[in-house]
């Protein structure tokens, strides 16, 4: 079988070992250039999954994906002292800056874990909230990590997937193109040194499946009940999957 890394078909094992390349090398720059490539967005599409989430105090959240921690922050704060957000990845160099951050922010109660999405060493129906942002598309078995996080919700709990997507207008899109194809990879090579791993970023947006094809795979998880909303035109689209 052969899956997707960017454009080139690949096997599965090369897969994980390429995209395991892509954020050890680009962990240490990670936040700048996410700052630089969305003119600083990638927070207010971060705050609005944070707002999905509705959490309450008391709640037990996985951010599975999490990388350098920003959501994991965010949702700290929302859970209190007597709820608890973990923080998953599978990239150690992610994790450590992650760990680090969370830390400089006075946060030392948000146990870094470093799992594959696929295989979570995790307790069935143990948390409130599983959130996966930007994650998803990077992870080689997507049906078999979105059991894990079906597996490892409570009875009532929701998956909230936040990911990019393709504008729908057609002269969006090649303005979108554009700017993936030309600006992304030119600012990764400045600024990170590795225009190749933005350019698997903006090719891995064009391969990942469109909103109604992954509601599609959200319910061959046994997720209940799934539901979409686009945002910034189109460019990102929140995912919330329900357990019953
Ligand atoms: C684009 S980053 C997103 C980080 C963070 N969620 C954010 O929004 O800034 C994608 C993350 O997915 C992680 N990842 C890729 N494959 C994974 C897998 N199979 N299991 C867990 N994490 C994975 C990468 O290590 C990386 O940290």
């Amino acid at each position: 079988m052969q899956v997707d890394f960017g454009y080139e078909q690949v096997s599965p094992e090369e897969k994980t070992r390429r995209v395991g390349q892509v954020f050890s090398s680009v962990a240490r720059n990670y936040d700048l250039m996410n700052d630089l490539m969305s003119l600083g967005v990638h927070r207010l599409w971060k705050q609005w999954l944070r707002t999905h989430a509705a959490l309450r105090p008391g709640m037990r959240v996985l951010d599975l994906a999490g990388g350098t921690g920003d959501v994991a922050r965010l949702l700290r704060a929302d859970v209190g002292p007597t709820g608890q957000v973990v923080l998953a990845d599978i990239n150690a160099g992610m994790l450590a800056v992650g760990r680090d951050r969370l830390l400089d922010a006075g946060i030392a109660d948000v146990p870094p874990v470093q799992a594959n999405a696929e295989a979570l060493p995790l307790a069935n129906g143990r948390f409130d909230r599983v959130t996966i942002a930007f994650g998803l598309r990077n992870v080689t078995h997507k049906p078999q990590a979105l059991a894990e996080m079906r597996r490892v919700l409570k009875p009532g709990g929701m998956l909230l997937i936040l990911e990019f997507s393709m504008p729908e207008n057609p002269a969006l899109r090649s303005t979108y193109d554009a700017y993936s194809f030309g600006v992304l990879p030119w600012l990764g090579g400045l600024v990170a040194q590795d225009a190749d791993s933005y350019r698997y970023l903006a090719e891995s947006i064009r391969t990942f499946p469109d909103p109604d094809h992954l509601d599609t795979l959200l319910f061959e998880a046994g997720f209940d009940e799934v539901r979409h909303a686009r945002l910034s035109a189109g460019i990102v689209c929140l995912h919330k999957a329900r357990v019953f």
